[in-house]
């Protein structure tokens, strides 16, 4: 049937306050109430005897993938090869025996991504996705479908489904890290319950809503932005950067912030506003010295924090995005959902055609 927009201005407005429920509902199809364990469906291979994971997707889809790849990396010490699939598809990487191709699509009928599915089963790989639509083609064809639950997603820029892509891609992992013996039960019970604990935290993430339309502000008026996250946060720059693209047709770039000082930093500049993904993890210090270098040459820095780094970026952030304090694990989901507000913010202040933003299909059948 139809969907409304509730009210809301937007389609991508509505999806963007239904991140909460879109986690909540994914994770618990995915969780067993009794024992509050994640429980996937069995898997058609065993996770023991895995070589290696390849991930493929398009677009936002790709960026959650890269998050997948972290975890599965950190916490399954499993081997993970990633590409665009429009890249994978004909590069043509050697296959391992027993490999497992991981497919990410909210609409499960992107062109690229069923190309790679195609070829990576000719190729003897086990196919698992990771769809929203899951009476789609894609699903029909994969070997087993991990369910997203984040309901119709009409707007063009994804948002929910970006949440709910990453919810099942933790869950996928801690999976996968238990059945190959790497996490004990206390850990994966730390993991489990931040989780669990994400639709609460994502709610709170809208009282930042003036926070995110004072950083708009500065954003809307930019020819050029810069995204910068460091680790499991670079793909969320990334995602920050295309939906800024996407809908509020501002050129952005989105780099890992190591990488600042080989090339990009040259752009900086009192006109190109920096959006920094900066939670107080690990590699907190680290990115806020090339935040420093950043200000040095006259940027304006923007970050999206927590309290802890709230207080360590006073005199290099000109604004700051303070969000509720979560563990490392869940922080890329969680710090999406602002980045995505920023976009929508932006493209207010531009007057864009947000939910059908020009040139972009929702979904990309065509090569
Ligand atoms: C995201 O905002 C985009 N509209 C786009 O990048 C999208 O994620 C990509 O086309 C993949 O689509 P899919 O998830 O339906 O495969």
């Amino acid at each position: 049937g139809q969907v409304g927009k509730d009210g809301y201005r937007h389609y991508m407005e509505k999806e963007l306050h239904e991140h909460p429920v879109a986690i909540g509902q994914t994770l618990q199809r995915i969780t067993d109430p009794a024992s509050k364990r994640i429980a996937l469906p069995d898997m058609p291979f065993d996770i023991a005897k895995v070589p290696r994971i390849t991930i493929t997707a398009c677009g936002s889809a790709f960026y959650a993938g890269m998050v997948g790849r972290y975890w599965l990396e950190s916490l399954a010490r499993i081997p993970v090869e990633i590409d665009v699939a429009s890249e994978l598809r004909y590069r043509d990487p050697p296959q391992p025996d027993r490999g497992v191709a991981l497919l990410i699509s909210q609409s499960g009928e992107t062109a690229d991504t069923l190309g790679v599915l195609r070829s990576l089963k000719k190729a003897g790989q086990s196919i698992v996705s990771v769809l929203n639509v899951e009476h789609s083609t894609m699903g029909r064809e994969s070997d087993l479908v991990l369910g997203m639950v984040a309901g119709p997603e009409i707007s063009v820029a994804s948002t929910k489904a970006f949440t709910a892509q990453l919810s099942v891609l933790a869950a996928f992992s801690i999976d996968f890290a238990r059945a190959r013996g790497k996490i004990d039960q206390a850990k994966e019970e730390a993991l489990t319950s931040s989780l669990l604990d994400l639709p609460s935290r994502a709610a709170e993430v809208f009282a930042c809503t003036p926070a995110i339309q004072a950083m708009a502000a500065v954003v809307a008026e930019a020819r050029d932005v810069l995204y910068l996250g460091r680790g499991i946060c670079t793909p969320i720059a990334y995602e920050g950067a295309l939906k800024l693209k996407e809908i509020s047709y501002i050129h952005a770039e989105a780099y890992a912030a190591g990488e600042l000082k080989h090339g990009p930093i040259s752009l900086i500049d009192r006109t190109v506003p920096v959006v920094a993904i900066v939670p107080s993890n690990i590699l907190f210090e680290k990115t806020l010295s090339n935040l420093q270098e950043a200000k040095a040459r006259g940027g304006r820095v923007l970050a999206f924090t927590d309290a802890a780094g709230a207080e360590r970026l006073k005199g290099v952030a000109e604004h700051v995005v303070v969000l509720p304090d979560v563990d490392a694990f869940v922080v890329p989901i969680l710090y999406a959902i602002p980045v995505q507000m920023l976009a929508y913010e932006v493209a207010l202040l531009k007057g864009t055609d947000v939910d059908q933003p020009r040139n972009l299909a929702k979904s990309v059948t065509v090569e």
